[in-house]
C-alpha cells in the first residue's frame, strides 16, 4: 500500500442509481480511495438458489473504477438470504439455551453446517469467477465480523462436528479423560460419541471442556473463511481479510487467526460512555498491531454516534479526528468508517456516517473532506513501525479460562488488570505493543503480565529464559496457576513461576467487595502517589528468593509481601500481589521498574497528552480541552507545514504530527 487506503463501507444497493453518482463526485471530494462493497448483498446478487443477477454490481464495479476508487469486495456471507434460510431450518443457529434463531436480521446460522458452508462456498465461486480479474478490486473482504452474533452453536451438526474435532486433537478417549481430568465427578468419557456441546447444564461444567469448545468454535469459523479463501486465489491475486474485532470480541482467538489473513483489519467503536474511552482506543490499536505483526487498517470505525449502545454519545469536535490519526500513529495503514452513507431504512439508520443525514453542510461532512486531506499529507507512514520498549502478555485462552464459573472471586477479569496496567503505562507516555506470553520478547526491556491464569509450562520457561538474559517481568497476581485444560500446575501455586519469581503462594485470599488493602509506609514513599492500597486479591505469598519490596500492612495477610522483586541472571522478575490502580500505587510501582529497565518516556506532560512514534513521524494528541505546551522538541508539523524551533504547542482538542522530530 503507498498510500493510507480511506474510505468505508458502500451499500449502493440501499439507493437508486441517480445517487451513486453523487456518491462518487462526493467520495473524490473526500479523498476516499477505497469502499467495501456487497458485504451484506447476497439476496440481492442470488435472488433465488442458483439465479444470479449482476447488473447492480456490474454498473457500481464500473463506476467506481472510473473513478479511480478502488474496492475492497465483500462475500456476503454474514447474510444469508431469507430463501437459504426457508429451504432449510437446519441452518439456524441454536443458542447456548437452546432456543432457534429466527430470521429477520444478519447471522444467526450454524457456522458449522454443511448446507450452509455449501452455500457460502457456491454464491463465492460465483462472485470470484466474475469479479476475480476485475481491475476495481483491490482487496476481498471475506464475510464480515466472524464470531459477531454466531459465535457458536448448540445444534446437533456442530455437536458432531465437535466430537470429530476431538477426536482429531486427542486421537483416544483416554488422551481426553486425562487432558479434561475426567475422573472429577466420574465424567469420564468411554467414547467420542458420548461428548455433548457445552450448552445449558447444572452449574460446575468441566472447564477443560468449555475451552476446548470455544477453541473449536473459533476454528469453525476459521475453516469457512480458508474454505473460502481457497475459492477466491483460484480467481484472483488480490489480499484478502475479514475484519476482526479486537479487543471487544473475547470469543475470537485473533492470534490462532493471524496467519489465516494477507492483510489484518480491525473494527473498532468506541465505548461512548466511558472516561477516557481514548485508551481504550489506543489499547485496541496496539492490540491488533500485535496480531498482525506491524501494520494493519481500520476497517471500521465511526465518524460519530454509532446506535447500539446504550447512549449513543455522538463525538465531540475534533473527536473524530483525534480518533483516526491515534489509529494512524499506532500502525493503521488504512482508515474506512461504516459506513459512506447514512441508511434511511433498516436497523442502522441512526448510525453516523461519512456522509450523514443532512448531507455536506455539515461538521461531520467537513471533517470527513479534511481528514482525507490530513491523511495523503501522512502517506509516508504507510508501512513502518512503532516504536515500543515494553510489551504487555495478552493471551486470548487466559481470558476464556480465567473467567469461567467458580473461580476464587467474581471481581478475577482479565481486561479489569489488563486494563489497568495499561492505562497507568499510556498516562505515563509510555507506548506498549501486545504479545502472546509464547513470542518473541528479546527487544523489549520491560514486559508486564497483568492476567496470566493461564499460562503454559513452555511459556513459563519462556519468560524465564527472557529474565535470565537481562529483561524485566512484572508479573500480577493470580498468573501462571492453570495449564492449557485449566488443571492446576503440579504442586503449590504458581509454581511454573516460582524459579522466576522466587516464590509461591501459599493460599488466595480475595477480599471483600470495596474493601481496601493498605500496603507500608515504604511503599508509599517510594512511589510517592498517595495512599498505596490494593482491592480484589490478597495472598500468602512464601517468598523462595526473592525479596520484599512492599508488605501489607491489613486484611488477612497483613505483615507479609504485597510487592517483591527477584533477580535472576541479568534480569528482574517483579510481582504483585493485589490490585494496585494509578492512582493508588500503580504508577509509582511501574515507574521504578521502568527506570530500573532503561525505558525512556517523556516527562512532566499532562496524562492526557498522548505522544506516539511511528516511523518518521511524533504524533502529540492533545485529548484535554485546553492548549498544552511539549518542550524539548522540535520539527515541522506534517499536517500544516508549520515548523517548531523550541518545543510545540499542542491547541486544546488538536493533534501535532511531527516530522523529522527531533529533541
Ligand atoms: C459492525 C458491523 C457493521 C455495522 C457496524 C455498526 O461493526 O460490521 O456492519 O453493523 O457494526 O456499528
Amino acid at each position: 500500500m503507498q498510500t493510507i487506503r480511506y474510505g468505508g463501507d458502500y451499500n449502493p444497493e440501499q439507493w437508486p442509481e441517480e445517487i451513486w453518482h453523487e456518491d462518487v463526485r462526493l467520495m473524490r471530494e473526500a479523498g476516499v480511495n477505497l469502499v467495501s462493497l456487497g458485504i451484506f448483498n447476497w439476496g440481492i446478487i442470488e435472488p433465488a438458489p442458483g439465479e444470479y443477477d449482476w447488473t447492480g454490481l456490474d454498473r457500481i464495479m464500473g463506476l467506481l473504477h472510473e473513478n479511480g476508487i478502488g474496492v475492497d469486495l465483500g462475500t456476503p456471507t454474514a447474510a444469508p438470504p431469507s430463501w437459504l434460510r426457508r429451504a432449510h431450518p437446519e441452518i439456524r443457529l441454536v443458542d447456548f439455551e437452546g432456543r432457534v434463531l429466527a430470521s429477520g436480521s444478519r447471522h444467526g446460522v450454524c457456522p458449522s453446517h454443511p448446507v450452509y458452508n455449501e452455500a457460502c462456498a457456491s454464491i463465492v465461486e460465483q462472485l470470484a469467477a466474475r469479479y476475480g480479474k476485475h481491475p476495481a478490486v483491490q482487496m476481498w473482504h471475506l464475510h464480515n465480523e466472524y464470531g459477531w452474533a454466531n459465535v457458536d452453536c448448540y445444534c446437533e451438526v456442530s455437536a458432531a462436528a465437535f466430537r470429530g474435532w476431538l477426536a482429531e486433537k486427542y486421537g483416544d478417549v483416554d488422551r481426553l479423560n486425562d487432558a479434561w481430568g475426567t475422573a472429577f465427578w466420574g465424567l469420564v468419557y468411554r467414547d467420542f460419541d458420548q461428548v455433548e456441546a457445552p450448552s445449558l447444564a447444572p452449574p460446575g461444567v468441566n472447564p477443560a471442556l468449555r475451552l476446548d469448545w470455544k477453541r473449536f468454535s473459533n476454528d469453525a469459523h476459521i475453516a469457512n473463511y480458508k474454505m473460502q479463501r481457497a475459492i477466491i486465489a483460484r480467481h484472483s491475486e488480490a489480499p484478502a481479510t475479514t475484519n476482526f474485532m479486537v479487543p471487544n470480541c473475547k470469543d475470537m482467538d485473533y492470534f490462532r487467526w493471524s496467519d489465516t489473513v494477507d492483510i489484518v483489519s480491525n473494527n473498532h467503536y468506541l465505548v461512548a460512555e466511558r472516561d477516557e474511552h481514548e485508551i481504550e482506543l489506543s489499547m485496541s490499536a496496539d492490540l491488533t498491531r500485535a496480531v498482525a505483526g506491524g501494520p494493519w487498517m481500520v476497517m471500521e470505525h465511526s465518524t460519530s454516534a454509532v446506535n447500539w449502545q446504550p447512549r449513543n454519545i455522538a463525538k465531540t469536535p475534533g473527536e473524530m479526528r483525534r480518533n483516526s490519526l491515534a489509529h494512524v500513529a499506532r500502525g493503521a495503514d488504512g482508515l474506512m468508517f461504516f459506513q459512506w452513507r447514512a441508511s434511511r431504512a433498516g436497523a442502522e439508520k441512526f448510525h453516523s456516517a461519512m456522509l450523514p443525514h443532512g448531507g455536506t453542510d455539515t461538521d461531520v461532512w467537513r471533517d470527513v473532506v479534511a481528514l482525507g486531506g490530513d491523511l495523503e499529507r501522512l502517506s509516508s507512514v504507510v508501512g513502518s513501525d512503532v516504536a515500543a520498549d515494553v510489551a504487555i502478555l495478552w493471551d486470548w485462552e487466559s481470558w476464556w479460562a480465567l473467567e469461567l464459573e467458580w473461580r476464587p472471586s467474581v471481581d478475577l477479569e482479565f481486561r479489569e488488570r489488563v486494563e489497568a496496567y495499561y492505562t497507568s503505562l499510556w498516562k505515563q507516555h509510555v507506548t506498549v505493543d501486545f504479545a502472546h506470553p509464547e513470542s518473541d520478547l528479546g527487544r523489549y526491556k520491560a514486559v508486564v503480565a497483568p492476567s496470566s491464569y493461564l499460562l503454559t509450562a513452555t511459556a513459563a520457561k519462556h519468560l524465564h529464559g527472557y529474565v535470565e538474559s537481562g529483561g524485566h517481568l512484572l508479573v500480577s497476581y493470580f498468573s501462571g496457576i492453570v495449564d492449557e485444560h485449566d488443571a492446576v500446575h503440579p504442586g503449590e501455586h504458581a509454581s511454573v513461576l516460582r524459579e522466576t519469581l522466587g516464590l509461591w503462594v501459599e493460599e488466595f485470599h480475595p477480599v471483600h467487595e470495596g474493601t481496601r488493602l493498605a500496603l507500608d509506609a515504604a511503599a508509599e514513599s517510594r512511589w510517592r502517589s498517595g495512599p498505596v492500597s490494593g482491592r480484589i486479591w490478597s495472598e500468602h505469598v512464601r517468598l523462595d528468593g526473592a525479596e520484599a519490596v512492599a508488605a501489607f500492612t491489613d486484611g488477612p495477610d497483613a505483615g507479609r509481601p504485597a510487592v517483591t522483586r527477584h533477580r535472576v541472571g541479568a534480569g528482574t522478575a517483579w510481582y504483585v500481589a493485589t490490585a494496585l490502580d494509578d492512582a493508588t500505587g500503580l504508577r509509582g510501582l511501574l515507574a521504578e521498574v521502568l527506570d530500573a529497565a532503561g525505558v525512556e518516556r517523556p516527562t512532566g506532560l499532562p496524562d492526557r497528552l498522548e505522544v506516539v512514534r511511528r516511523g518518521p513521524f511524533r504524533f502529540l494528541i492533545n485529548h484535554t480541552d485546553q492548549e498544552q505546551f511539549v518542550p524539548d522538541l522540535r520539527g515541522a508539523d506534517a499536517l500544516t507545514g508549520v515548523a517548531y524551533d523550541r518545543g510545540v504547542p499542542v491547541p486544546a482538542g488538536a493533534v501535532v504530527v511531527l516530522a523529522h522530530a527531533g529533541s
